[in-house]
């Protein structure tokens, strides 16, 4: 247990680059103490370090497509940290860009699915419990633009996307009433290590002309809205998928 018994927890998936990152930070520097859960061992050793003179922090080793995996990071964080009261979950993958839905392999399917939706569920269904035994709190799920319109070439992402607008809305209506909030955000083009490696310079500059407030977005951006969602501030606001896309959805 965090040595500091009234200190809130918040448990982070995809903490370890990205908007996952630039949100744990934000927990951290709200007053959390953060569990880092990531797949990327080395990535999570060097936030743990980054991380350790703002707050309590703790890398924890997760896949989120693995279910016992998932089990094994959250039961961690309960021994180490405590339970939690928030959570992110960014963990994710955008799979292979450029093919049609029919030319899309079997296997950037199932991995795409397999992380992005089904890793969403094992989250949620081991995370889930541990805030109805303490009180509830508030989970935000890291969707996309892709989760409320298409993108095309891109369908196993926008599907899994789409799933986890669903999937949050489900579990919104399940448990409000046991007091945990569940809501969505929808990222527009971030500027992360994710986005950078799916654009060369042409398709950066195109996307910068098509939107409407003429940038990317920041990991922080994004993480201030989940830090929102997450406060006393939204004790009303569940069930809810809030695009963060610098007006992309609205045109
Ligand atoms: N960057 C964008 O423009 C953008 C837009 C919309 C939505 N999103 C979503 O935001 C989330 C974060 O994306 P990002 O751009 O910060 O990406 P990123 O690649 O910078 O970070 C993703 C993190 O997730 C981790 N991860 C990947 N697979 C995992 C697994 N199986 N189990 C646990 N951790 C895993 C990676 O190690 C990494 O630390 C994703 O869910 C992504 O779909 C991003």
């Amino acid at each position: 247990m965090s040595d500091n018994t009234t200190r809130p927890v918040a448990f982070v998936t995809g903490a370890c680059s990205g908007i996952g990152k630039a949100t744990a930070r934000l927990f951290l520097e709200a007053g959390y103490a953060v569990a880092l859960a990531d797949i990327n061992a080395r990535a999570g050793a060097d936030t743990e370090a980054e991380f350790a003179s703002i707050g309590p922090c703790k890398y924890l080793a997760c896949d989120v497509s693995d279910d016992a995996s998932v089990a094994a990071a959250v039961q961690a964080c309960v021994e180490s940290l405590g339970p939690f009261s928030a959570v992110f979950n960014a963990a994710g993958i955008d799979g292979e860009h450029g093919k049609a839905t029919a030319d899309t392999s079997a296997e950037n399917w199932h991995r795409v699915i397999g992380i992005d939706l089904t890793g969403m569920w094992h989250c949620l269904r081991h995370q889930i419990p541990v805030m109805l035994a303490n009180g509830g709190g508030a989970i935000v799920n890291c969707a996309s633009v892709a989760g409320v319109v298409g993108a095309p070439f891109l369908s196993p992402y926008v599907a899994a996307k789409h799933g986890v607008v669903g999937l949050t809305r489900c579990a919104a209506l399940e448990y409000a009433r046991q007091g945990i909030r569940v809501n969505a955000v929808c990222p527009g083009m971030i500027d992360t290590p994710m986005s950078r490696a799916s654009m060369n310079p042409e398709l950066h500059k195109m996307l910068i002309e098509q939107s409407a407030i003429g940038r990317l977005g920041n990991p922080e951006e994004v993480g201030a809205a989940v830090l929102w969602l997450c406060s006393a501030g939204a004790s009303f606001v569940t069930g809810q998928i809030l695009p963060v896309d610098g007006a992309w959805t609205a045109a």
